[in-house]
């Protein structure tokens, strides 16, 4: 595509091999690629995995801090727009890289609309990044979803009472993010609705520091915020296509 343009690319959870051929392409054709960061001195994860991943697109960092303060975090977000703006009004194709997928709580959205206030009409585009529960069910070994199952995901940054509505469906798997604070209440109510079994929580997945496990043998205190839980659907222990019992060829 020609012309000024806004792409978000999600460059999965951390393990760079994990990054798709088509962000690669998408990051080598930008004429900028933005990232964001804690501080302008701090390397951001979605920068970090770049950097593995294709050590020769350079990465410049927006500041989007966590900063508790409505006001002060719309500031935050209004200088990172303007600065795409700036760019984008010189006619470059502009990248923002995102953990995981860009339409999975990212800040890409946040930003889009505040660059669109500036620059109605910019094409805004994404490509879909792995997230970071696809890949805990691929490490733990944990078929998600099968059949009429569900699957919810949901954010527990409010409190572990947001896996209340989720869990009272035998059939769904639940999958949390943001709950790494609040890990052993989580694990308490999983406990109490008997979703125990199969549950595995994934913290820094494909980073240093990783740790992925059964969430029955999980620490007692809190985790890291990059931590993602899994709690698979209550199966019966028979297999519906055959009648057997599970296990049994
Ligand atoms: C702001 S959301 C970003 C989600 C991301 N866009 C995605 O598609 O997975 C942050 C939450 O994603 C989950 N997450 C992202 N990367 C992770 C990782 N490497 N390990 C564990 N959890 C991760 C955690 O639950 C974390 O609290």
């Amino acid at each position: 595509m020609m012309g000024p343009a806004l792409v978000g690319i999600g460059v999965g959870p951390g393990d760079p091999s994990l990054i798709t051929v088509k962000a690669l392409s998408e990051l080598r054709g930008a004429d900028r690629v933005f990232g964001p960061t804690m501080a302008v001195d701090a390397v951001g994860r979605a920068e970090s995995i770049v950097r593995q991943a294709a050590p020769d697109v350079v990465v410049e960092r927006l500041v989007f801090a966590i900063i508790e303060d409505a006001v002060a975090r719309r500031a935050a977000h209004d200088q990172a727009a303007d600065r795409v703006a700036e760019c984008l009004a010189t006619g470059e194709r502009v990248a923002f890289v995102t953990l995981g997928d860009p339409n999975v709580y990212s800040t890409f959205h946040h930003l889009a609309d505040r660059v669109l206030e500036r620059r109605p009409g910019t094409p805004v585009t994404t490509v879909p990044g792995i997230c970071a529960f696809q890949d805990l069910a691929a490490r733990s070994g944990t078929v998600l979803v099968d059949g009429v199952e569900r699957l919810h995901l949901v954010s527990a940054v409010a409190g572990p009472q947001a896996i209340d509505v989720p869990l009272a469906d035998p059939e769904a798997a639940v999958v949390v993010y943001k709950g790494g604070r609040h890990l052993p209440a989580l694990v308490e109510r999983l406990r109490a609705a008997g979703r125990l079994d199969g549950a595995v929580v994934g913290e820094l997945i494909g980073l240093p520091g990783e740790r992925v496990g059964s969430l029955a043998l999980a620490a007692s205190g809190p985790a890291a915020y990059l931590s993602s839980l899994v709690v698979p659907p209550r199966r019966e222990a028979r297999d519906e296509s055959t009648g057997a019992e599970a296990g049994e060829p």
